[in-house]
């Protein structure tokens, strides 16, 4: 008699259910119990709008650093039936820049992009990360003293854009802007984009490109001492059409911003709001400040910034036992990966001292080049809150967008105990 090795079918509306659920404030605020129910349906399961769902930590790691896996690149979105959402102006946009991109063009603009944050440059930028932060608590503590204040708004938001801005040379005139736009072009990036936020997302596009088209010809006619200056240089010596180069310029330009602002943000956020709802582990962080590296480790592999990030497999192939074919998009789940019982122990836990490797700036060819940077602004952040504002107290529930791949607080007030 033949074994049967069938998979048992997942009820495709029950994972549906799951991911209304996530959208939901409950769902936002806790998505683990979501996350455990979705992992218990299997490591890899069908997911209902097409494509499948990994879950388990080991197949996500798997995927990311194998070199074979392709992003959803312009190609691919030019096949996809969906028009409203993968040939959308925005999506469009986002299929050229590097995150989307495969070899051989990729493995070129990564290289021309240099290596931004080595420990070099880490250190010059240590001062004026520091400095920023600085300004910015002198500013919530003078708040304080009136009352309740709005963390994201007065810090978390304010700090990694003032940060790429200054480091880009921009015009801190043009934070408030950018900001804006920022938080409306990630629309065309997450799961399931409504429309109104498909065409917020393409109005925001818009806007950025003519911003960084006019900030890279300005960079052009008066080159300086700053990182788009340096990558024009780079691309003037490896492409003769000057048209090209600029493009390419702009579309890295674009992207740090893009990518190094909600990002970002919602670390410094989460890192404020999970150590505030562990205070016997915040209180022994100000003791032993030297184990805050670890501390914003486990935030990043408690709450990471990005949920879901997007493959497309490039041949039929078997994940867990389970059938992909080619050109299939995969959803790798980092989010409940990073609370995968398989891979750590005690996962639902906060735990400053756990020093486990996590999935959140992603892993192989796209390994985040912006980590370090990120690291060095919640590093700044949270030493200068142990030392200077021992009192500061949550003093509201904070507030989640409705997002399913990339989170983001909205609000979390704080005021002084
Ligand atoms: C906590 C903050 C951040 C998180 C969680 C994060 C996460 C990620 C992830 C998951 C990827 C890989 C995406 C994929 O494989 O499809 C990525 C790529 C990237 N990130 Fe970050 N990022 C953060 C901050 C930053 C910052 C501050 C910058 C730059 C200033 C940056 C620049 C980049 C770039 C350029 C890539 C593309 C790398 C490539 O495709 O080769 N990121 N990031």
């Amino acid at each position: 008699m033949e074994l049967s090795l069938a998979i048992p079918p997942v009820d495709r509306r029950a994972v549906s259910s799951l991911f209304s659920r996530l959208r939901t404030p409950s769902g936002q605020a806790n998505p683990l119990p979501i996350y455990k129910e979705l992992r218990a349906m299997g490591d890899v399961i069908p997911a209902p709008w097409g494509g499948h769902l990994v879950n388990s930590h080991t197949l996500c790691d798997q995927v990311l650093r194998d070199r074979s896996w392709k992003v959803p690149g312009s190609e691919w979105r030019t096949r996809q039936e969906d028009v409203t959402r993968w040939g959308a102006p925005a999506s469009r946009q986002m299929a050229d820049t590097l995150p989307m991109l495969n070899p051989p063009h990729h493995t070129t603009m990564r290289r021309s992009m240099g290596n931004m944050f080595d420990r070099k440059s880490l250190e010059v930028m240590r001062e004026s990360v520091d400095r920023i932060t600085g300004r910015l608590l002198d500013r919530l503590t003078g708040d304080l003293c009136h009352g309740e204040v709005d963390f994201c708004e007065l810090v978390t938001e304010e700090l990694p854009v003032t940060v790429i801005g200054e480091w880009l040379g921009i015009s801190p005139v043009d934070y408030p802007l950018l900001r804006s736009l920022t938080h409306d072009q990630v629309f065309t990036q997450e799961l399931f984009p409504s429309r109104s936020q498909l065409a917020l997302s393409d109005a925001a596009t818009h806007r950025l490109r003519e911003y960084f088209t006019a900030l890279v010809e300005e960079r052009r006619r008066a080159p300086g001492n700053d990182p788009v200056s340096a990558w024009l240089r780079t691309w003037d010596g490896l492409e003769s059409d000057r048209a090209v180069a600029d493009e390419a310029v702009y579309s890295l330009t674009l992207f740090v911003l893009l990518a190094g602002l909600e990002t970002t943000s919602h670390l410094l956020s989460t890192m404020v709001w999970l150590l505030h709802e562990h205070p016997r582990q915040l209180e022994w962080l100000r003791a032993h400040p030297e184990h805050i590296p670890s501390a914003i480790d486990e935030v990043l592999r408690y709450d990471a910034p990005i949920h879901m990030i997007s493959r497309i497999a490039p041949k039929d192939t078997t994940l867990a036992g389970v059938r992909v074919h080619k050109d299939e998009m995969v959803q790798l789940m980092v989010g409940a990966a990073h609370h995968d019982p398989a891979k750590y122990e005690d996962p639902t836990l906060f735990k400053i001292h756990r020093r486990a490797p996590h999935l959140s700036f992603g892993g192989g060819i796209h390994y985040c080049l912006g980590a370090p940077l990120a690291r060095l602004e919640a590093t700044s952040l949270l030493t200068a809150l142990l030392e200077r504002l021992p009192g500061l107290r949550i003093s509201g529930s904070p507030v989640w967008a409705p997002r399913v791949a990339f989170r983001r607080l909205t609000k979390l007030t704080v005021a002084r105990a």
